[in-house]
């Protein structure tokens, strides 16, 4: 797929991966056993201009496009599928929104940080009974002289207990549902806020999924991204593009078992042959091949739309759809060529496939994105 990127998206491909392999590939295993964050790693990434590469440079970005963010979040996340969801939603789901929604101070307060790597983002817009049918939004927010005040709890929200800035969905007129919401910026030292339970997971260890508490949390009026009564519409735009990082998310995950299943075939021997030599296996590896090949592609079109400012929320829900479950069926496929020795933890098949699950669930489950692509169909 080369002949489709440009010299600077191929350039940018090759420090990645080279990153990618050197720095964060070595402790990809250790970090998600022990469920340590990767704030070194995070740093470096911040250095190489990883954290804001599709912003300007005059705040603070790598000023690059998105079809350069999709290949570096796959590169990524080909070496570990934390840090690349750590990454993505960092940019996709919290800078891109005070990029595309702030006002000049509120982008020139948070975006030099944030590109930098020095303040985390996260997205809080899901809460226990909000998850699928996110309007149903119930943290509410209330402006009371110059400040706003929220009440509410977020879960699941990854980077939660890492992130200095998290942009806040709540309803400011419950009775209107999702003409209510508005979203928020709020500061990690926020009086009223806090962090709740981190929750126990199959897989992306290495990320916190936390919960967010706001009791009477006082932020600034002027903290309010976009206008009155258009967060909703915020979030839905903000996910268009953070499904494009959970699909490149996935596409990584499915490029690793593809490799890890394709170097084990051609080293394993059985029936004093490489098993790579049987049909059963080459079939196999066909077949993840393929599917890759066309999750990538369906993931660059509705990259290449976004840089090319069309609306592609139709596009974005087939990449995710398509990349989460070809990811799982590599991980599933590749486990099978690895046989008894992809069970245990001495490969890192068994991790590909723990991570891959979540692509198919969180930003919008595959439920969800059929049911996006379906009402384009049927308007
Ligand atoms: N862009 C801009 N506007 C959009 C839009 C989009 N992609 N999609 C819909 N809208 C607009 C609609 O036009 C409509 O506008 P009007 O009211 O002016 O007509 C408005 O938004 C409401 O749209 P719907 O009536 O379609 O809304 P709905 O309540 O029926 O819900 C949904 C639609 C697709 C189910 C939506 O709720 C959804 O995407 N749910 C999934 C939520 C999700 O992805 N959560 C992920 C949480 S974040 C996360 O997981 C982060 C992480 O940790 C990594």
């Amino acid at each position: 797929m080369e002949y489709l990127l440009t010299e600077e998206q191929i350039m940018m491909r090759d420090m990645v991966s080279k990153f990618a392999k050197e720095e964060i590939a070595p402790s990809a295993s250790e970090n998600e056993k022990n469920g340590t964050f990767p704030a070194e790693i995070i740093k470096k990434a911040g250095e190489l201009g990883l954290m804001g590469i599709g912003y300007p440079a005059e705040y603070g970005g790598a000023g690059m496009d998105y079809v350069s963010y999709m290949i570096a979040i796959e590169e990524i996340s080909k070496a570990c599928a934390s840090t690349g969801v750590i990454i993505s939603a960092h940019s996709s789901l919290t800078i891109d929104p005070i990029f595309t929604f702030g006002t000049e101070e509120q982008k020139k307060k948070y975006l030099p940080p944030m590109c930098s790597g020095e303040w985390i983002g996260c997205h809080a817009l899901t809460e226990p009974g909000a998850g699928s049918d996110a309007g149903s939004t119930k943290t509410t927010a209330k402006l009371e002289g110059d400040k706003w005040i929220l009440n509410g709890t977020k879960h699941f929200i990854t980077n939660g207990a890492e992130a200095e800035v998290s942009v806040v969905f709540a309803s400011t007129d419950l009775s209107a549902k999702t003409k209510g919401i508005s979203a928020f910026i709020v500061d990690k030292g926020a009086p009223g806020f806090k962090i709740g339970k981190l929750e126990h997971k199959l897989g992306i260890k290495a990320t916190s999924t936390a919960e967010l508490i706001f009791e009477d949390c006082e932020i600034p009026k002027e903290n309010i991204l976009g206008e009155t009564g258009k967060g909703f519409k915020i979030a839905l735009t903000t996910l268009d593009g953070g499904r494009l990082g959970i699909a490149s998310q996935a596409l990584g995950i499915a490029k690793a078992s593809i490799e890890d299943a394709v170097k084990f075939a051609k080293e394993r021997e059985q029936f004093n042959q490489a098993i790579a030599n049987f049909q059963a296996i080459q079939w196999m590896l066909a077949d993840m091949c393929t599917e890759y090949e066309a999750a990538w592609m369906l993931n660059f079109r509705a990259s290449k739309m976004k840089d090319l400012g069309l609306r592609y929320t139709k596009e974005a829900a087939m990449a995710k759809l398509k990349a989460s479950e070809v990811a799982s069926f590599c991980a599933a496929k590749s486990l099978q060529i690895h046989g008894g020795y992809g069970y245990t933890d001495e490969f890192n098949v068994e991790r590909y496939l723990r991570d891959a699950k979540i692509t198919e669930i969180y930003e919008g489950t595959s439920e969800i994105m059929r049911l996006v692509i379906a009402s384009t169909l049927l308007k």
